[in-house]
């Protein structure tokens, strides 16, 4: 669903611009959440960086990383306040999206970054491990979305950036927690994008690609080839007034910027009133169209994917 308007915007050459925008950046002391935090301002955006601090596997809680990258905005002349709630309570959530109000007067972006690793195969996994990820990717971009769409959808605009991973995408060995969380963020999406459109709320996600702590066990030597910068401009476009589309997920790293989606193949249907019940036999029969990767489409809602397939079913 690219919009006109910004097919338009793209011929005249305007440029990417958050002048009197307030960005709420989540997780962003360090990592991708800094690099955008750095982008966003540079762009002219006023920025809440949010950062509870600690670990890699979400022990502890440190200040200074919020700070310092408040203190790198101020220094090349940008604006930024730090915030160092969790996302992970409703509370948190709140006054995350509260201190860009109090503040900057407004929020008008918000980018779910915030992240913490809690690897382990299935098996070892404790219910701890399970909790504490998906309590900070998963709940924590409920609690601050959830603030923060009731703002935009007062003011009637707004952009939402979450953030997944091909972990989820796709798989990733001894992530089963952290996956599940990081698809659950596109289901999260898939909703938002119906109910706050009219609203002029468009929500998008990014699976960034990016040598961070994070992934310094997964990259090995090829990190510093994924640098964090090279994904923030991709994130500054979705979150920008020029991003006319939602609900689209976006691969991004290392220069690459492609599209993630999913597809539904063109598949099997056999007429029930016709040709009678679907049995074993016609699934056995028919598993290569089923499973066909090269001929799909892709269903912008489950409204969407019902109206290709219910006037084939009431057809005579
Ligand atoms: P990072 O560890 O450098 O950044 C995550 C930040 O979130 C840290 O600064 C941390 O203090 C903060 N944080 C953790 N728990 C928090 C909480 N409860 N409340 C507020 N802040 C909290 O890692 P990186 O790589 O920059 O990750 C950023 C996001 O991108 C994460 O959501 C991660 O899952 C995602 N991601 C990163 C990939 C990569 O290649 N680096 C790949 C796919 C996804």
């Amino acid at each position: 669903m690219v919009c006109d308007l910004w097919k338009w915007r793209k011929r005249e050459g305007l440029k990417i611009d958050f002048a009197n925008q307030v960005v709420v950046i989540t997780g962003a002391g360090g990592g991708l959440g800094r690099s955008y935090a750095l982008l966003l301002a540079k762009l002219g955006a006023a920025v809440v960086v949010n950062d509870l601090g600690g670990s890699v596997h979400g022990e502890d809680a440190d200040s200074s990383a919020a700070d310092a990258v408040v203190e790198e905005i101020r220094e090349a002349g940008g604006n930024a306040i730090a915030d160092y709630s969790t996302v992970a309570s409703p509370e948190g959530g709140a006054a995350i999206v509260e201190a860009g109000i109090e503040e900057f007067g407004q929020v008008d972006v918000l980018i779910n970054n915030a992240g913490i690793l809690r690897d382990k195969s299935f098996l070892k996994l404790e219910p701890d491990n399970i909790q504490a990820v998906l309590g900070v990717h998963l709940y924590g971009a409920f609690y601050v979305t959830r603030s923060a769409f009731a703002h935009m959808k007062e003011k009637r605009y707004g952009r939402v950036v979450l953030t997944s991973s091909a972990s989820g995408l796709f798989g990733n060995f001894g992530q089963s927690n952290y996956a599940a969380a990081k698809m659950g963020l596109v289901g999260l999406m898939n909703v938002l994008k119906l109910e706050g459109a009219k609203h002029d709320i468009l929500i998008n996600t990014v699976a960034p690609i990016a040598g961070t702590r994070m992934t310094e066990d997964y990259l090995g030597e090829a990190a510093q080839k994924f640098d964090a910068a090279s994904v923030a401009p991709a994130v500054a476009y979705l979150a920008s007034s020029s991003c006319g589309h939602t609900g689209e997920i976006w691969s991004v790293g290392g220069g690459s910027v492609r599209r993630v989606f999913v597809g539904l193949s063109g598949g099997y249907f056999k007429h029930p009133g016709e040709e009678g019940p679907l049995t074993v036999e016609d699934v056995v029969a028919n598993l290569d169209v089923i499973r066909r990767e090269d001929d799909y489409s892709v269903p912008f809602s489950l409204q969407d994917e019902l109206t290709g397939l219910i006037p084939r079913l009431l057809s005579e």
